[in-house]
């Protein structure tokens, strides 16, 4: 049994007492590419990476749920499975908390139970920590109530939980990328249908390495930036009349700028480019292999930093900061306003690549960025 697994159910033992009916897993994510394009119906390729939440969970008779995170030092929350209510729910139990109370709403009965929660995703950096706790959850809790839902259900699920129960108005392709990520994989997912292709993303093999730059800033119109770049999607849609503007292709650019005002047009102009770019990636990778999709990245962040305006200085910095030292291409990764860069770093250059962006954030007075590398893994399982 490997390390991770022996954690979570030895904190599972001193939270508890007794062993747990079992341990399950759901990865963070970064994304290749395709930017807020998940809410207008397009295309994304996000992979699961190799640092995961892990979840020991016992099934309780009594209707309480007893959480614990071995993060926290919040101690033991409690709340009651059979009403599960979001003031009740404080810190990271919102998460739980919101996938019982969207499973509940499907018609499942979840039962108590206790659960320890051990997670390696670095919490706020953009690399989808809540749901991989929601997904890590919602898998345990599909197997132990025999609820058998598929993975899109339970990509709906986790949904519903973070927009109706947490309050975040985000998309699906987080929780996709959690929960049906395979390792050495992109996941290539059309947001209108939720279809999936596995495309190979093998960057070692072509001499790269994919490095993270947590910038460690949010800043603190995340939510309120998203919500408005959402609203900004709906409104270009609603105008032009389509459904959703994965409707809208390139060459109707020109009769929407028309039609919108300059920053409508701009957001507008950033999902139906970006969802070009995901397909052109996924053929690059196809036909040539990882280092191909460079010019892509590049141009996905000036589209983000430019017509979507959602980077913000440390971002800019880390792409900024990387391809000047070797990175072969470099973009910002999820929701913006901070979080994490990711950069595509020729594996002899990595060292440079490193010390380059420490350097560049040191001299403009920002904290010290995390840097790491990741690959793609597989997406959530049952470990015990
Ligand atoms: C966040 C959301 C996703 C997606 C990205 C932006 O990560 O959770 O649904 O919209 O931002 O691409």
């Amino acid at each position: 049994m490997s390390w991770a697994i022996e954690h979570v159910i030895g904190a599972f033992r001193e939270a508890f007492d007794g062993e747990p009916d079992g341990v399950w897993t759901a990865p963070g994510r970064v994304n290749l590419i395709g930017e807020h394009t998940d809410y207008n119906e397009g295309f994304v390729l996000p992979f699961a990476i190799d640092l995961a939440a892990r979840v020991a969970v016992r099934v309780r008779s009594d209707g309480a749920i007893r959480l614990f995170s071995t993060a926290g030092s919040e101690g033991v929350a409690k709340l009651s499975a059979s009403e599960v209510r979001r003031e009740d729910a404080r810190g990271w139990s919102v998460y739980p908390a919101g996938v019982v109370w969207a499973l509940r709403e499907r018609g499942i009965r979840v039962p108590g139970f206790d659960l320890v929660l051990d997670s390696d995703v670095p919490l706020g950096a953009g690399l989808s920590s809540s749901h991989a706790i929601e997904c890590a959850v919602a898998s345990a809790l599909n197997e132990l109530t025999g609820a058998g839902l598929d993975a899109p259900e339970l990509v709906l699920t986790t949904q519903r939980a973070e927009n109706a129960f947490v309050g975040a108005p985000t998309g699906i392709m987080d929780q996709s990328a959690s929960l049906r990520g395979e390792a050495g994989h992109a996941v290539f997912l059309d947001c209108r249908d939720q279809s999936v292709e596995l495309v190979p993303f093998d960057a070692p093999g072509a001499g790269l390495v994919t490095l993270v730059i947590d910038t460690r800033v949010a800043h603190s119109h995340a939510d309120g930036g998203y919500a408005s770049r959402r609203a900004a999607c709906e409104l270009g849609a609603e105008v032009l009349g389509v459904k959703a503007l994965r409707d809208v292709a390139l060459g109707d650019l020109d009769e929407a700028r028309a039609l919108l005002d300059d920053t409508t047009f701009r957001r507008v102009r950033h999902v139906v480019t970006e969802d070009q770019r995901v397909l052109d990636t996924v053929q690059a990778l196809r036909t040539a292999g990882p280092a191909a999709i460079a010019p892509y990245l590049d141009a996905s962040h000036a589209s983000m930093r430019d017509d979507f305006e959602i980077s913000c200085d440390e971002l800019d910095t880390a792409v900024e900061a990387s391809r000047a030292a070797g990175a072969i291409g470099a973009r910002m990764t999820g929701g913006g306003f901070g979080g994490s860069a990711i950069a595509l770093v020729p594996a002899e250059d990595e060292a440079g690549v490193r010390d380059a962006v420490s350097a560049a954030f040191s001299e403009r007075g920002y904290r010290a960025p995390r840097l790491f590398t990741v690959s793609p893994a597989d997406g959530a399982r049952r470990l015990a």
